[in-house]
């Protein structure tokens, strides 16, 4: 089939390159010429763990094409995504959705004969009805259906959750549309992942309620963290004691500096304001939002306990910058607001990240970035390990206890033992675990 994705960002890259995997004719469509160009020299904007061979090895099979040419990639397509960014709007938390618009708009200039337009971007409740409207305004002979097809692709591990999905969601009423989604999926759906048929709207609303239901999930182990370093018991335990349960299952219980990254702290505020909106106000969320919001200074605080109440003029070590593993990510990570208290309450802060860096510096003044978790540990009053990337899991102990200025550990993604940390000489700390 021929398939055309607009927006060569993460969604829409990491889609493209897996449909044309599996057999399709895909063309990625971008409007920023530099990206097209890097991207035709098989350079990958982002950081994807086996995305740059995915895309190499279907480009050299003629099966997946770069362009910034709207009109080129959509006049043959039977499937057309719309995968452009919907960030929050300045001021009201609202989704943005000029980029979503636009698209819809310069769709349907270039569509030719039956052609399903699909929205990927994650769009409040009733935007497949307005770009059905723009297409239909735009061109009134045109043959199309709008769809909602929402991604559930984690950063880190967008190609496994692209090809191995738990569900494929398809928002439409139209057996037309139903029959062209289906053909695209049928790889997927032969490997037992199911096709689930709603509404538009309601697809659209499963994405939101998927991403807060997980935010949730994240908050409320979090705040049962907290309890349990009052109470003198161990989050890991209860977590694993509760997710047994089959009705609670076990991700997604990791107690840790709370959610961050590009889609749970947008898709929250854009659900409430939706749902405030219509008069139906989603309050557990509105409390996850503040609870969350919260919890990234308290770490701070958490630090300069462990630092017997004052950071000022202190070196504070930070491993791990990234929202998450496996990313060179940075929106809403934890670390920002983590590091920004401790400098204001007068650190000095040196950091480590293996690929988020770059970015870091964009958002993150002052600081001393430093090439390994060594160099970050040596001479520092305290280590503070905020995202869990697997080369901090086995790092020598005792070197690091041997170059520190004082052997304070606060691990805020509990990788490291109690028993071992304290063994080793550490004054240690980590997240909901004992007294
Ligand atoms: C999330 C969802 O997991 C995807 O299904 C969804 O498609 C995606 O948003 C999206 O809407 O595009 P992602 O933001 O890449 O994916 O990352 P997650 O792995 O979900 O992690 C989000 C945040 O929650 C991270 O800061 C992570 O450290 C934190 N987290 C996650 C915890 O603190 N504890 C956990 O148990 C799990």
């Amino acid at each position: 089939m021929r398939v055309t994705m607009i927006g060569a960002g993460y969604v829409g890259l990491v889609s493209g390159a897996c449909f044309a995997d599996f057999g399709h004719t895909v063309t990625c469509v971008d409007t920023h010429e530099g990206k097209i160009a890097a991207l035709k020299r098989g350079e990958i904007p982002i950081f994807e763990p086996g995305l740059d061979d995915l895309v190499a090895s279907n480009v050299k099979a003629e099966r997946l094409f770069f362009t910034t040419s709207l009109a080129e990639g959509v006049a043959d397509a039977e499937a057309v995504f719309i995968a452009v960014g919907t960030p929050s709007r300045r001021g009201d938390g609202h989704a943005d959705l000029s980029y979503v618009h636009q698209a819809a708009r310069d769709i349907a200039s270039a569509i030719n004969g039956y052609t399903v337009i699909v929205t990927k971007s994650t769009v409040p409740v009733g935007t497949g009805d307005e770009v059905e409207r723009i297409v239909r305004e735009t061109r009134p002979d045109a043959e199309f259906s709008v769809v909602s097809n929402p991604e559930f692709l984690r950063e880190g591990a967008a190609i496994i959750d692209f090809k191995r999905p738990d569900r494929i969601v398809v928002g439409t009423d139209e057996e037309r549309a139903k029959e062209v989604m289906t053909n695209l999926y049928r790889p997927l759906f032969l490997n037992q992942s199911p096709l689930l048929f709603t509404s538009r709207r309601t697809a659209e609303l499963i994405k939101y309620a998927a991403n807060a239901f997980l935010a949730t999930k994240i908050t409320f182990i979090n705040e049962i963290s907290d309890l349990c370093e009052k109470v003198g018991g161990n989050v890991q335990d209860v977590a694993r004691g509760i997710g047994l349960d089959n009705r609670i299952g076990s991700k997604f219980l990791h107690a840790g500096p709370g959610y961050g990254g590009s889609c749970f702290p947008k898709d929250t505020l854009a659900l409430i304001k939706t749902a405030q909106d219509y008069d139906a106000p989603i309050r557990i969320v509105e409390t996850v939002v503040s609870v969350n919001d919260q919890r990234k200074r308290a770490m701070a605080r958490k630090v300069i306990a462990a630092l017997g109440g004052s950071v000022r003029g202190k070196t504070v070590g930070v491993l791990g910058l990234t929202f998450k593993p496996n990313t060179d990510d940075m929106r809403d990570a934890p670390s920002i607001a983590i590091i920004t208290a401790l400098q204001d309450a007068g650190a000095i802060i040196r950091a480590h990240d293996p690929e988020g860096v770059e970015q870091a510096k964009l958002v993150l003044g002052n600081v001393d970035y430093v090439d390994s978790p060594y160099q970050a540990a040596d001479g520092a009053d305290a280590l503070v390990i905020v995202t869990e990337w697997d080369a901090f899991r086995a790092l020598d102990l005792k070197r690091i206890q041997s170059m520190m200025a004082q052997p304070v550990v606060v691990d805020l993604r509990n990788i490291y033992r109690p028993e071992e940390m304290a063994a080793l000489g550490f004054k240690y700390s980590s997240v909901g675990r004992g007294l």
